[in-house]
């Protein structure tokens, strides 16, 4: 009986030991460094230890863009665009594993996951009238910040990571990483689903391009974007990493699927394609 409930309380601190507690950014609203409703940005770490404890996993949760304000309000009240009601623990796994069977390479690291509330692969940055805040660049340089001084400024070993919008990031604000992590620290970043192309519909016109130009400028990213893009390219086009990947400094490395269902839904055969949904 006794072995049985000690059995019981090791599942039980097994599964609990995947989850990681929130944490909300510190002086957010002083930096301005908010989500979309004003609400201060939420990240979850999981410190590392033994040979791992100067090194840094650091992954960007991805959920989309808002393109103009109509949209922007709505995504404001989501879990996308505000921190009031997301989870107060998340389950690490897969890459955020802390087990070494499921994560080989990175269970022992300080695992960082950022929470997306922004809506523009943070990169905005603009003072609206609206009861809208486009700051995501804040949130990337004001996280980044509290995690240097939680120990990442110490790094030997520095990954940037994301899925999806999150994957854009990785791929965005690579450089931008490498160069608060010390220079003696190996760095690199990984995009997975972040690789999105500028395509044409299947009626010919290029849609993502359209939406993207909303993106970039309902958010005022455009100086938060790669010069090298921006100072050749309208800003829109710089969301897109075939037009500035060959100009990262940082090696990156991209996990995409040639048959990116989101892409194929959205880029490819937008919803606009058909209206009536027939
Ligand atoms: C956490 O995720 C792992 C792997 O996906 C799963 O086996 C486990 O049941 C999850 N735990 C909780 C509490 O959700
Ligand atoms: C794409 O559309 C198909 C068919 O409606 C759906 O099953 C799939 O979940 C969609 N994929 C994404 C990523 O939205």
């Amino acid at each position: 009986m006794m072995l049985r409930i000690l059995f019981h309380v090791l599942i039980l601190l097994r599964i609990e030991a995947a989850l990681v507690d929130r944490t909300f950014l510190q002086n957010a609203k002083a930096k301005g460094a908010v989500c979309l409703d004003g609400s201060p940005p939420v990240y979850h770490l999981d410190r590392g230890s033994g040979i791992g404890i100067n090194n840094w996993l650091v992954h960007i949760e991805g959920g989309g863009w808002c393109n103009n304000v109509p949209s922007c309000l709505v995504r404001k009240n989501s879990k996308q665009g505000s921190s009031k009601d997301m989870a107060k623990q998340l389950n690490f796994s897969g890459i955020l594993s802390s087990e070494s069977q499921f994560n080989p390479d990175f269970h022992n690291w300080n695992r960082i996951k950022i929470r997306y509330c922004d809506c523009a692969s943070f990169t905005g940055d603009v003072e609206t009238a609206t009861k809208l805040y486009f700051r995501g660049a804040r949130i990337f340089l004001a996280v980044m910040e509290e995690l240097l001084e939680k120990g990442m400024k110490n790094a030997e070993n520095a990954i940037l990571s994301g899925c999806s919008a999150g994957g854009l990031t990785s791929i965005l604000h690579c450089d931008n990483y490498r160069a608060l992590i010390p220079e003696s620290a190996k760095v690199k970043c990984i995009s997975d689903a972040g690789y999105f192309i500028n395509a044409k519909s299947i009626f010919g016109a290029s849609y993502v391009e359209d939406f993207y130009n909303g993106v970039v400028t309902t958010h005022g990213a455009t100086k938060n974007l790669p010069l090298s893009c921006t100072s050749k390219e309208k800003p829109g086009l710089c969301f897109f990493p075939q037009n500035i990947v060959q100009q990262i400094q940082t090696p990156l490395f991209i996990i995409n699927s040639a048959y990116d269902s989101w892409q194929i839904n959205n880029t490819l055969v937008p919803p606009l394609s058909d209206p009536n949904n027939t």
